[in-house]
């Protein structure tokens, strides 16, 4: 119990302060408790935090003039968040995880347990730990608002629900929905939630606190009965009997299994802990919950998930004097994107969800019109999904305006070009705009190779020209890189990086160079994919290996995905850049030649239907480049003629194509591309799909070990000498035995940046 607080035995009104989080007010036998932590933007469950609910219920308890109660937030968007994951950093052990489960199941065993009803009035994120505490209460009701969300996120990091969730949920909303909640850590909203049976009540906000008191005073004078949830006939064929449950049970297992290939042990658990619960009782669920959730704290996988969660989060506070993004920021209110294309219109439809007025630019009406037709389904797919409702998607249309000459840029704030990838063409734009936009309207490029102080070249103001690289599909992919040049003014850094988390994307700022960080990195490793298929190995299992590894396609899906034209024009100026290391791939360019330009043109490395679904890889794609007109088999059985090179295991294809990756990673900090190995995490996680299990890929190096990195890449550069020459930063660290991150696992090492001419 805390020191400061006075000693009662009856709560009285009006409000008295139990603890610093915990505020009681009793009206006529009712105890509203309002949760707001001070001095925290969010309300989260801490260790301290539990001993002032255990204190709470203990009051709550023995007096007898409450006869029930109310649990409400203090916090506008906030219910609970969850648990305070700093305190996971403190785990040194799977016991020291498994007591915490521990304590937080006692803690909400008892709040389950009182002798007043107390109902859960939610309003807000209603997170992990936050939504277990409401699965504790007697009963629930949301404020029907976009703000209140309710997930057990934990999965994300590598965990489990650990305070009851994995028993509770499902007993409340059957096997099936519980399951897609915990496997997926998705939030549902209201609407969705009482429909499953997740909340009993929906009402708006504006008189949550007075129906919870209703209905809590109900409860206690045995008026109200919580409703018995009818999941309909699924629920009773599935859930509701124990052969439903275990077919359910069993294809979860099964789907879990092909979705996370055994790289995230969490969910697997969670289906052990949920399925514990049935077959041995609730006394059984609940501790294989805490052990479980104390095995799952252990994982290099939670660590490194934890690890992502916390640079992002760092990301977003990334402002400030101590911040290398100092600087006034100048708020962007309305936006010039040039190009309707396909990034134009990305990046359109994004800035007029968060109230932007955009004017979109093209050469032609006709283009103009093809870019609001993007936007307009993009917004589409929205509404029909229900994120936004048919009033705000006629809002966000009306802040779109199209032109073909530049009228309207005189009062931007700030343009964004994204018209072709072409040196001349950005920089005719750039005279232009200058002709016509304000004196200190920002410009940004979005281009994906070229240097911005090439591009700042034909500007007579380039220090109010930086780069804002946003990824493909805009609307989906979370990272922004900011690139900034000698000569851009860091109010200039500060009001792109703003605006671009105002986008809802997590902001990176680079240094200027060729690729920058994300690709420079990317085009090493494509490169080396590119060199294996003229050697001769298979499409499907160069692939497979990078899948297995676990990216989320392989490379050669990727060159389809993202256009072999696309990249065969970017590999050119990255090999222009790097003379010698990337010498571009004959296959890559065989079958761009052949006019086959991957998905969009229905056909590429892997054949496409009319709908454009992929299927095998063509085996037409060989004769192309491959002499011998077919891949070299990787099975032993297979007569291979003489003269056929070696079959490649897929250990070397992993080891070619991700030291490639690894060591321009390393490079680029060493010149200081990147800020920090924490910066190049993210951005290979959050860009390119770099496996999340494995924290990036400074972090990946530190789990190698960077000397074993430096013996791999020398083995490697002797073979095929000049592509894998070891970053010096590597051997620096090689000979010190040093890290990317040498203590503390959760902080960057800064390194000084270099001043780019
Ligand atoms: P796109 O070909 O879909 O769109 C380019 C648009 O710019 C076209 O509609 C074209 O008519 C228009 N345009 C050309 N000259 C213009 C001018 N002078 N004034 C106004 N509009 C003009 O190309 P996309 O894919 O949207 O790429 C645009 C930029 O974004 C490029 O710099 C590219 O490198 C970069 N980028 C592309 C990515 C991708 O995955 N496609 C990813 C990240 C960056």
């Amino acid at each position: 119990m805390n020191g400061d607080e006075e000693v009662m035995t009856t709560f009285d009104s009006p409000p008295r302060k139990l603890g610093p989080s915990l505020k009681v007010e009793v009206t006529d036998g009712v105890a509203v408790i309002t949760f707001d932590m001070p001095n925290e933007p969010v309300n989260k469950l801490n260790r301290a935090m539990k001993d002032e609910f255990t204190a709470l219920f203990d009051r709550i308890e023995r007096d007898a003039s409450v006869k029930a109660a109310v649990l409400m937030s203090g916090k506008p968007d906030v219910w609970i968040a969850g648990a305070d994951i700093e305190e996971f950093l403190e785990f040194k052990t799977a016991a020291n995880a498994e007591r915490l489960s521990r304590d937080g199941q006692t803690m909400l065993e008892s709040l389950e347990k009182m002798r007043v009803p107390i109902v859960a009035a939610i309003q807000g994120a209603c997170l992990g730990a936050g939504l277990e505490t409401a699965l504790a209460c007697r009963y629930r009701i949301a404020a029907d608002d976009s703000k209140t969300v309710l997930g057990l996120p934990e999965v994300q990091l590598g965990l489990i629900p650990g305070a009851g969730g994995t028993q509770r949920l499902p007993r409340l909303v059957g096997v099936s929905s519980a399951l897609d909640m915990i496997l997926t850590g998705k939030n549902v909203r209201g609407k969705k939630a009482l429909q499953i049976g997740l909340v009993n009540e929906l009402v708006h906000p504006s008189i949550l606190r007075r129906i919870a008191i209703q209905r809590a005073r109900e409860l206690s004078e045995g008026k109200r009965m919580p409703p018995k949830i009818d999941g309909g006939l699924k629920s009773l064929l599935l859930d509701g009997n124990p052969a439903g449950r275990m077919v359910v049970l069993r294809q979860a297992r099964e789907q879990t299994l092909a979705k996370t290939k055994g790289k995230y042990p969490a969910p697997m658990a969670a289906i052990e802990a949920v399925a514990a619960g049935y077959s041995g009782g609730k006394g059984k669920g609940y501790r294989e919950e805490a052990r479980l959730f104390g095995e799952m704290a252990m994982t290099e996988a939670s660590k490194q998930l934890i690890f992502l969660f916390f640079a992002t989060t760092a990301l977003k506070k990334d402002t400030g004097t101590q911040s290398p993004i100092s600087g006034d920021i100048k708020k962007i209110k309305k936006l010039g994107v040039l190009g309707a294309g396909f990034m134009g219109s990305g990046i359109a439809s994004i800035a007029v969800q968060q109230g932007s007025l955009v004017r979109l630019k093209d050469a032609d009406h006709a283009r103009v019109g093809k870019g609001f037709a993007a936007v307009r389904s993009e917004l589409s797919d929205r509404l029909k999904k229900r994120q936004i409702t048919p009033l705000q998607m006629g809002d966000y249309m009306s802040l779109l305006g199209g032109t073909i000459d530049y009228s309207g840029f005189g009062n931007v704030d700030l343009v964004i070009e994204a018209v072709f990838e072409d040196p001349s063409v950005k920089h005719q734009v750039i005279r232009e705009l200058e002709e016509v936009v304000k004196a200190d309207t920002i410009i940004a490029s979005n281009t994906s190779t070229i240097p911005i102080a090439k591009i700042a070249e034909a500007s007579s103001k380039p220090w109010r020209v930086l780069g804002m690289h946003f990824f493909s599909p805009v609307h989906k992919m979370p990272l922004l890189e900011v690139i900034t040049t000698p000569r851009t003014l860091p109010e200039v850094t500060a009001s792109a990086v703003a605006y671009g988390k105002k986008l809802g994307k997590t902001v990176i700022v680079v240094n200027d160079g060729p690729g920058f960080y994300v690709n420079r990195i990317l085009f090493p490793y494509l490169n080396e994919a590119g060199l294996l298929l003229d050697h001769g190995v298979a499409i499907e299992d160069l692939d497979k290996a990078l899948v297995h590894f676990g990216f989320p396609v392989g490379p050669v899906t990727l060159m389809d995905e993202v256009g072999l034209d696309v990249g065969a024009k970017a590999g050119k100026i990255m090999a222009e850049a790097f003379p010698g290391r990337l010498d571009p791939a004959k296959s890559f360019q065989a079958v761009v030649a052949a006019g086959r330009h991957g998905r969009k043109s229905k056909k590429g490395f892997y054949l496409y239907d009319d709908a454009g679904k992929k299927g095998a890889a063509d085996p037409d794609v060989y004769k192309l480049y491959l002499a011998s007109g077919t891949p070299i088999s990787s099975k032993p059985t297979d007569e291979k003629p003489p003269g056929t090179p070696p079959p490649v295991a897929e250990s070397e294809i992993v080891q070619r194509t991700t030291l490639a990756m690894l060591n321009e990673a390393a490079r680029a900090l060493g010149e200081g591309i990147i800020r920090s190995a924490r910066d190049g995490d993210v951005g290979a996680v959050f860009g390119i799909g770099f496996p999340p299990y494995r924290g990036g890929p400074f972090r990946y190096m530190d789990s190698l070990g960077i000397a074993a990195v430096v013996e791999q890449l020398d083995e490697l550069n002797q073979r095929f000498p000049g592509r894998f020459e070891a970053a010096d930063i590597l051997r620096d660290l090689a000979r010190i035995n040093g890290r990317f991150y040498p203590d503390d696992d959760s902080a960057p090492v800064p390194l000084p940046t270099l001043e780019l001419d």
